[in-house]
């Protein structure tokens, strides 16, 4: 028996599932994320789905913050969660309610130090061990330079709210001098960059934008507003919060497209949060998108591999394929099992999820996230309510001198967890 899901085409989103709008958006555009969404989806959804004050939503793969900061744009609280320590500092920064005249002293000290440091900085000058990675991607006294800007934060007469919004502003520099330059998922090394002299400059146009985006959301916010935002490090498999806590989940796990965000990310990990072994671990921890992740998973009751997964996954295996790619996708889909039983656990009755995944292809075999993510849902209890397909993205000239035109989709898979008056939106095909 074969399961087809409500499927609706809403073309009309397909920029809203790529970050360059948030590139313009005061706040957001802080720090984007390559595989960010915008507000506008959120918004959205949000809207669609009447969501209002008394609400509370929920992103377990929070990235860059969009779902959490629209949340607070609109007055409704929000939770995310992320395994990355990029991704939590990020979301962090942009949902802190910040008062402009203490960051505005803060920064006058802060460029005092760092204008007095490069005028007399000494190569090899670094106040702990970098991986390799980090001292390639910043040769000629760049490593030394961005230590000692994140080293003489560390001292600021600030709170550590504070210290974060300068941390931010300063990782988010860094792809512009790194020699490592992500292009989609993978790093490409350049040859040239920007030298260490316009680091105080560049820095400085980068706090002085934030400034104003401060500013800009301090009036903009009612005095009454009691909208509570909460940003922390969880695995979106195992949620710290207890049953029936959320109304809405809006969120998009790592597509299983081989991209791995502790090497697109590696030189901004190692830089400010972890060291070499510390980024292994998280590589190996993350949700099993790319094939050398192997997560420890919580036991996984309940969860039989979908009936067309199984004979994908026979059909890859007799051509030549990489077992790594079999293991990554077979562990990819249990891990979207997890972690929508979790959702199912946190989420009130009635509460909406929208999950915004991409469809893939393995050695000319298409990959359908969004049907197998749908019936997965309702093996952990969610009932899936339709499908927005919003996108249509062509397959790598690789992939397409070899099987041809099969552009993937690109979808919104919208549940609701099961509560009173909720019927299965579905038909049931008899094969
Ligand atoms: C597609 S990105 C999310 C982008 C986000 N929607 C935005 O607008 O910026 C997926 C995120 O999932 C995170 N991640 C990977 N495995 C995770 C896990 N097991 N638990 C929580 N977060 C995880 C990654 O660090 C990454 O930030």
């Amino acid at each position: 028996m074969a399961v087809a899901y409500v499927m609706e085409e809403r073309l009309e989103w397909r920029t809203w599932v790529t970050p360059r709008p948030l590139e313009a958006k005061p706040v957001h555009r802080w720090y984007v994320f390559p595989h960010s969404f915008t507000s506008e989806l959120v918004k959205g959804l949000a809207q669609e789905w009447e969501l209002g004050q008394g609400d509370s939503i929920l992103d377990p793969f929070v990235g860059a913050g969009t779902t959490v900061l629209s949340a607070k744009e609109m007055g409704i609280s929000a939770t995310g969660y992320d395994l990355s320590p990029l991704a939590v500092l990020a979301a962090k920064v942009k949902t802190t309610d910040y008062q402009v005249e203490a960051l505005r002293e803060a920064w006058q000290v802060l460029k005092g130090t760092i204008v007095e440091y490069l005028r007399y900085q000494r190569r090899g000058d670094l106040s702990k061990p970098y991986a390799e990675l980090v001292q390639r991607a910043l040769p000629g006294g760049l490593l030394e330079a961005f230590d000692a800007v994140l080293n003489h934060i560390c001292l600021l007469p600030a709170s550590e709210e504070e210290k974060d919004f300068f941390r931010l502003a300063v990782l988010g520099l860094v792809p512009r001098y790194s020699r490592a330059r992500a292009t989609g998922g993978w790093l490409k090394w350049v040859d040239e960059t920007e030298g260490v002299s316009t680091i105080p400059d560049a820095l400085e146009q980068r706090v002085e934008l934030m400034l104003e985006d401060v500013e800009r959301a301090t009036k903009m916010r009612p005095d009454s507003d009691h909208t509570a935002c909460r940003v922390e490090r969880a695995d979106a498999r195992c949620l710290p919060d207890p049953d029936g806590t959320f109304s809405a989940v809006i969120t998009s796990p790592p597509y299983p497209n081989r991209h791995d965000y502790t090497r697109v990310f590696g030189v901004e990990l190692m830089l400010a949060f972890l060291d070499w072994e510390g980024t292994r671990q998280l590589r190996y921890q993350s949700f099993h998108s790319h094939p050398e992740a192997h997560p420890v998973r919580p036991r996984i009751k309940g969860y039989s591999v979908p009936e067309e997964l199984a004979l994908l996954l026979r059909k890859i295996r007799q051509g030549r394929s990489d077992p790594r790619v079999l293991a990554m996708l077979d562990g990819y889909f249990r891990d979207v099992f997890l972690c929508l039983r979790e959702l199912a656990r946190v989420c009130r009755p009635g509460a909406r999820i929208a999950l915004v995944v991409g469809n893939a292809q393995y050695y000319g075999e298409p990959v359908p996230v969004d049907q197998l993510v749908a019936g997965i849902g309702e093996q952990a209890d969610l009932l899936c309510e339709r499908i927005l397909v919003v996108r249509y993205r062509g397959n790598s000239a690789q992939q397409m001198g070899r099987y041809g035109r099969n552009p993937s989709r690109e979808s919104v898979v919208v549940f609701r967890s099961p509560g009173p008056g909720s019927s299965k939106n579905k038909e049931v095909l008899q094969n």
